[in-house]
């Protein structure tokens, strides 16, 4: 008696432990963003892989010798010379923030003062450690895509 009474008792338990595992395990997809203020995407070239390219901008969008970010996708383009043009992360390596300024020849973030360059992303004024991270784009006609 005692048994079944056991395997019944363990039987519902397992039940309620996997009800409450899916009930308690949404820690979403993208959760290994350590930034994430907003937290709603991942990493953008993961994103990209799987689309196969999105479209981003206009060349005509990009001014010469500076850039644009583009908060969404959390990429920002830039055109260091005429037809020359390259993309990063808007992420800050500092703390995460993103960048939301190009001006003077650098990617300017809001949150400590941090300025990238726009030819390659390297760091122009601190505290960020180290550089934006380039992100893969096409630039076919006047349409750039993230590769
Ligand atoms: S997060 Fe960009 S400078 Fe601190």
């Amino acid at each position: 008696m005692t048994s079944s009474a056991t395997t019944r008792r363990t039987v519902l338990f397992a039940a309620a432990a996997l009800t409450t595992g899916c009930g308690s395990d949404d820690g979403g997809d993208g959760g290994t963003s350590t930034s994430a203020p907003a937290g709603t995407a991942p990493a953008p070239s993961t994103r990209a892989a799987a689309s196969g390219g999105t479209p981003l901008a206009k060349t005509s969008e990009i001014p010469v010798g500076g850039g644009t970010v583009f908060t969404g996708k959390k990429v920002v383009v830039t055109q260091p010379e005429a037809g020359e043009f390259k993309a990063f992360s808007a992420i800050c390596t500092h703390q995460g923030c993103i960048v939301n300024k190009v001006a003077d020849g650098t990617i300017d973030c809001p949150c400590h003062g941090s300025k990238f360059r726009i030819a390659d992303g390297s760091v122009a004024a601190g505290p960020a450690p180290r550089p934006l991270p380039a992100e893969q784009i096409d630039v076919s006609g006047e349409e750039i895509t993230l590769a």
